[in-house]
């Protein structure tokens, strides 16, 4: 490998994302032969560990690290590059010399040359409170190394306190040093819609206003709330999912193609596909965002209670746990095409998957046969998450008398690609912080243009301004989303568990 030495600092190792992704995830490179040999995972937080207490925490009793083919011996040489720093308070003057001493100790055991990722997973309460005080101890510019912060999501609530982030970090950190975090960017498959779109000559002709219909995501999850109503109340499906996730894979689905994959080329692309992003003003939210919060009902995981009645959640709450939303994109490849969003809890089956569905063609000849246009939508269907892969959808002709047409498709599976476990978001996205390729990550200024997008119907929403529907556990959102489509044809599509039905 050709990393840099460097020690990595996480802020709140004693949470749950450290113990769940981070650790596992810096585990992943470790077996894979990733890590410089000079490294170090520092965690700091504010419960008092020894670094034998945190090994055990996040290594040998953790229940979501996973040892895989892994050595008892491998565990166990990983497990001494984990040390740990207790702070009182992240920012006392105390704290910050003890943390630059533990650095200097480990830099100089260890020579990594001054090189540093810190990682911000703590509440985003103290996002501008670390970097100013590791800007105070020099942590922020080393003389010799290099020093690099990872950001968490949420990035800010709404535009006014993204850009306020943005402004308190970029005082300490230059632009390119702050790595804003988005798990979906790491997806395997969200990188693999620009390979699809911009390494292909057949994609990218039919890939605008002339020959696409409408374009759909869905992301669906068949949780509910669970024990994170405290954090999840404050924000609800919007900012938890839209904001971020979903706004990123709309951007590799309708960007225009960069002049080169290279950070500032792609990333430039997606500012611009934000900023073409038509407003929704206030007065539009009735008509284009539908809101909803689930009740009790069933799910496949069994009997799920109401929203309201989850811990933390107030019994008055008006927090989205759905979102249906339709918007266009007002630029010369898209004018006029309508593009819709869907995520949620509770509903019926867990995936995220983007159609796009390809206009009839201008003459439907075959009708007398068969209902030839309602029963032929050529769609793509690109499957992100789970079973992985894409499908086509086309008519052919039914053997026999007559034209009759029937839907048939081509798929592939993801999986053929490789043999190999595909690395996870958390892994793969470290390992590029590690390289100093900041690609996959948000850059400030499209963050901003994101909340910019979705603040109007935040204020519209926190106004009371449109009803917030409810709809039962288990079912797929509350029916005034499929209002949305009138006049758009396709509708939401009704996926099954897997990409096609077909058996493999
Ligand atoms: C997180 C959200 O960012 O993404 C969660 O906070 C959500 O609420 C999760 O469940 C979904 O991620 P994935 O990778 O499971 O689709």
């Amino acid at each position: 490998n050709n990393l840099d030495p460097h020690v990595l600092v996480i802020f709140g190792a004693s949470g749950d994302l450290a113990q769940r992704k981070l650790v596992p995830a810096v585990f992943d490179l470790f077996r894979g032969g990733y890590l410089p040999k000079n490294f170090a995972l520092l965690g700091a937080s504010r419960t008092d560990f020894t670094d034998e207490a945190f090994r055990d925490k996040v290594v040998f009793n953790n229940e979501h690290f996973d040892q895989k083919d892994a050595t008892d011996e491998q565990v166990k040489e990983f497990s001494e590059m984990l040390f740990y720093q207790d702070l009182a308070s992240y920012d006392s003057e105390k704290d910050i010399k003890a943390l630059a001493a533990r650095l200097k100790k480990l830099d100089k055991e260890l020579k990594v040359g001054q090189n540093y990722i810190f990682y911000l997973s703590t509440p985003p309460k103290l996002y501008s409170t670390i970097p100013a005080a590791l800007a105070k101890a020099g942590l922020n510019e080393t003389k010799e190394g290099w020093a690099r912060l990872i950001v968490e999501k949420p990035f800010g609530y709404d535009e006014e306190s993204a850009v306020k982030l943005n402004r308190d970090i970029q005082t300490h950190f230059e632009e390119n040093s702050i790595y804003r975090i988005d798990h979906y960017l790491g997806k395997e498959t969200v990188q693999n819609l620009l390979v699809t779109r911009f390494a292909n000559g057949f994609f990218e002709p039919l890939w605008n206003r002339n020959y696409v219909q409408s374009v759909q995501i869905t992301a669906s999850e068949t949780v509910g709330v669970g024990s994170r109503g405290g954090y999840y109340d404050e924000s609800g499906a919007m900012r938890d999912m839209v904001q971020n996730h979903l706004l990123q894979v709309l951007a590799h689905v309708a960007m225009e193609p960069p002049i080169r994959a290279d950070a500032h080329s792609i990333r430039n692309e997606k500012l611009k596909l934000f900023q073409s992003l038509r407003p929704i003003t206030r007065k539009d939210v009735k008509n284009q965002v539908i809101r909803g919060q689930y009740t009790a009902g069933v799910t496949e995981k069994g009997k799920e209670i109401a929203y309201r009645d989850a811990p933390g959640v107030p019994d008055d709450s008006k927090t989205e746990t759905y979102v249906g939303m339709k918007f266009f994109i007002d630029n010369w490849r898209w004018a006029g095409v309508p593009f819709f969003v869907r995520t949620g809890k509770c509903l019926p089956l867990k995936l995220t998957e983007v159609v796009i569905t390809f206009k009839n063609p201008p003459q439907a000849i075959f009708s007398e046969y068969d209902d030839y246009a309602m029963s032929c939508d050529n769609q793509l269907i690109i499957r992100i998450q789970p079973d992985e892969g894409m499908a086509l959808e086309f008519g052919m002709k039914v053997p026999g008398e007559g034209f009759r047409v029937k839907n048939v498709d081509m798929d592939f599976f993801y999986r053929d690609l490789t043999k190999n476990d595909v690395p996870a978001a958390y892994t793969r996205l470290l390992l590029d912080c590690m390289k100093g390729e900041p690609t996959l990550y948000a850059r400030g200024d499209s963050v901003e243009a994101a909340w910019a997008f979705i603040d109007p119907i935040l204020e519209a929403w926190k106004n009371d301004e449109v009803p917030i529907y409810s709809y039962p556990a288990g079912s797929w959102g509350p029916l005034q989303a499929d209002a949305l489509w009138i006049g758009e044809g396709a509708g939401w599509r009704n996926p099954t568990a897997t990409l096609t039905d077909k058996k493999h």
